[in-house]
């Protein structure tokens, strides 16, 4: 039997993990299936334990059982307990392992496909929910010089500022003082998904060596235009952090490191 895994989700029907897991499988020769499995809202335990018993090896979680999967698991990665979501589940003997490669997936891409180190940058990132809590610590751990983070709703960015303060330089921004600038700008607010952008001011971006959105479509996002308007170096979608986090739970599982930039590549193509 083919070792099984699969991304479970409600909905999941649009995810691109199948295709993905697929291209990674055929190019590292592992004998694998991976499908999509859309868990009603109310059942996610016991979707995942079904799946189990069929002789399930691992799950991709996504959209809204991110927290479910971190409260099932038996075991944390340490990037997992503190965004306090997981994105991957490994079942091994008895224990299930829950991770979150989110983060490490948007340094990855970040880093090694845009060819930009976050050491010493000064980063602002958009957005104060489970996104953005995500890919706090793996960024921090990249030694920025600041990483600021504004939000809509000021108190969550605050509140985001106490659980992190201990790991690397944070704080809250308001968007008060008009002339600080910042190399990197992320957005990881759902903005994008509404097809509107966060308020902020277009001339953070004049200095900006990096406009990063999280969401990906087969336009660049609002935020991303906006971005480029007022004067960005470089702009990127989601796709390749969407690429690289899927290749971290593909090592998580098969210990083998798929190459990344062909994926993201038949993904462009066929947005
Ligand atoms: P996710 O898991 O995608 O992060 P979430 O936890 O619901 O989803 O968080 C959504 C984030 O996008 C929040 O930071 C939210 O801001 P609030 O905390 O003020 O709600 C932000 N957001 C959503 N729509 C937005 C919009 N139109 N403009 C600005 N921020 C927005």
């Amino acid at each position: 039997m083919l070792d099984s895994y699969a991304v479970i989700g409600n909905p999941v029907s649009h995810s691109k993990s199948p295709l993905i897991h697929a291209a990674f499988a055929q190019q590292t020769h592992q004998s694998m299936q991976y499908t999509a499995i859309l868990a009603p809202l109310d059942a996610f335990q016991a979707t995942v334990a079904n799946f189990r018993q069929q002789g399930g090896k691992g799950l991709n979680v996504t959209v809204p059982f991110k927290l479910d999967a971190f409260q099932l698991a038996t075991r944390l990665t340490e990037r997992a307990t503190i965004a306090q979501a997981v994105n991957t589940l490994k079942f091994e003997n008895d224990e299930m392992l829950g991770d979150n490669t989110d983060g490490a997936g948007l340094v990855r891409d970040i880093e090694s496909n845009l060819g930009i180190s976050i050491a010493t940058k000064r980063i602002l990132l958009m957005g104060a929910g489970g996104a953005a809590r995500g890919v706090i610590l793996p960024l921090l751990q990249q030694r920025p010089s600041l990483l600021a983070i504004a939000n809509r709703t000021p108190r969550k960015a605050e509140a985001l500022m106490e659980q992190f303060e201990d790991y690397g330089n944070i704080y809250p921004y308001h968007f008060m003082s008009l002339n600080e600038h910042f190399d990197i700008i992320i957005n990881a607010t759902s903005a994008s998904l509404q097809g509107t952008l966060p308020e902020l001011p277009g001339n953070i971006f004049t200095h900006a060596v990096l406009a990063y959105d999280m969401m990906y479509g087969r336009e660049p996002t609002h935020f991303l235009k906006f971005a480029q308007l007022n004067g960005v170096c470089q702009v990127a979608d989601g796709i390749g952090m969407l690429v690289e986090q899927a290749a971290e739970s593909f090592f998580l599982w098969r210990g083998i490191r798929p190459q990344t930039k062909p994926v993201i590549a038949m993904l462009k193509s066929q947005l």
